[in-house]
């Protein structure tokens, strides 16, 4: 055991007090987006969340999806399980090439409920109290967990007791409960992190997630809540560079070249998380000219998504589509906005393609859920 160990504001204080902080995001935090973020501000990224039993027994698994190169620091890479040994070998696969390891108890998707890990072992106090003190004793670096809240604040904060007591260096909260995925997303609860950040005010760091949009929004709710940090995930994903604060900005169109100058230097193992992320940064433009959108869901090659890059540009440059505001509607306020929950006219736009190309979906290979409380694809899974 190292006997320099950072833990807690020790270590946050010796990352430099990361505040810009991008989500742990199945099929989408892959090295090159993550490298897109940090080279627009980003602070503190985490990986995508691993299977900790898979990732202990697959080679194959471990060596294809968990990539990483010297400038991908500060990075934290997520698990999910519920054996502690288990957690503690995968991690231990890991802990020389990252910042820390976190848990996640999030994720609220029936794969999770039928696995028995992310939020669904939010009631398991005693389980959660020997996964953390065991990541805590046994690794060279700290462990964090991600979170989400309860409507009942004290149950809440006896939750976020129990990791910090356990030994948890920082805490992510995000200010949903299990049951606001999916179209049943609201706005993010803020004023609970905040309360459950004043409560650990000098302990441990925490971060808010969720409901974060813009510079603005980072802005807002380190304000709001008091937070040390802020986590973003979809909006990020449609805006990497949310937490850039230069004033010249790249366009969407700029920020899918860019994003594919990632792929080129970091090569991605699966085409269709280009896929998805083209469709999101992309989105605003390829919602009014769909045909695009279409290309997208079939290509397959690095070179056929640049020549899409350079259609959209094209397109966007030609003097009948001058009058088009192309920021009127962007991906994250897609299934924010009740009436489309409702009429369902975007979102089911969105879930035809998913289900047809197999577009947007949120799947990977030990969270690819289609299970019925989930029907259109659109759930969070932290
Ligand atoms: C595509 C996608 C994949 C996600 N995968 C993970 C994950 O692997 N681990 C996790 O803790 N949360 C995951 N989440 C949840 C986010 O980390 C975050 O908690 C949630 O999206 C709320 O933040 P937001 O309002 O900024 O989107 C995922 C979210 C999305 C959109």
């Amino acid at each position: 055991m190292d006997e320099k160990k950072k833990v807690g504001y020790e270590w946050w204080l010796g990352l430099g007090a990361p505040t810009k902080i991008v989500a742990p995001m199945v099929d989408a935090s892959e090295l090159a987006f993550r490298q897109l973020t940090r080279k627009h501000g980003a602070e503190l990224v985490y990986t995508q969340m691993f299977n900790s039993n898979v990732f202990v027994r697959d080679y194959t698994y471990r060596e294809e999806n968990f990539e990483t190169c010297p400038g991908d620091r500060p990075l934290i890479v997520q698990f999910c399980g519920n054996d502690p040994e288990t957690l503690l070998a995968a991690a231990k696969m890991v802990e020389d090439r990252c910042d820390a390891v976190d848990i996640n108890l999030g994720c609220p998707q029936g794969i999770a409920r039928r696995g028995h890990y992310g939020a669904f072992l939010m009631e398991e106090l005693d389980l959660l109290h020997e996964l953390v003190s065991t990541l805590a004793k046994g690794l060279k670096v700290p462990v964090t967990c991600k979170t989400r809240i309860y409507k009942d604040f004290d149950r809440s904060l006896r939750l976020c007791e129990t990791l910090v007591n356990a030994g948890a260096s920082m805490i992510t909260i995000h200010g949903r409960t299990r049951e606001e995925k999916g179209q049943l997303v609201k706005a993010a609860d803020w004023e609970t992190i905040r309360r459950i950040k004043e409560h650990f005010r000098g302990r441990v760091p925490v971060i808010a997630n969720g409901g974060i949009e813009s510079l603005q929004d980072y802005r807002r709710c380190l304000i709001e809540t008091g937070c040390d940090g802020v986590m973003s995930s979809e909006g990020i994903l449609e805006n990497p560079s949310i937490f850039d604060e230069s004033h010249n900005l790249p366009t969407q169109i700029e920020m899918a070249y860019e994003y594919l100058e990632q792929c080129h230097a970091h090569p991605v193992l699966h085409y269709r998380t280009i896929r998805s992320h083209l469709q999101r940064i992309l989105y605003r433009f390829c919602s009014i000219h769909t045909e695009l959108r279409d290309k997208i869901g079939l290509a397959r090659e690095l070179d056929e998504f640049s020549a899409i890059a350079d259609e959209c540009r094209h397109t966007s440059l030609l003097p009948e589509n001058s009058h088009i505001n192309y920021d009127a509607e962007t991906w994250y306020k897609r299934h924010r906005n009740p009436a489309n929950v409702h009429s369902g006219s975007m979102n089911a736009e969105i879930a035809m393609d998913t289900n047809k190309n197999g577009l947007l979906y949120y799947s990977c290979s030990d969270c690819n859920d289609t299970e019925d409380d989930d029907p259109l694809g659109f759930s969070i899974f932290g």
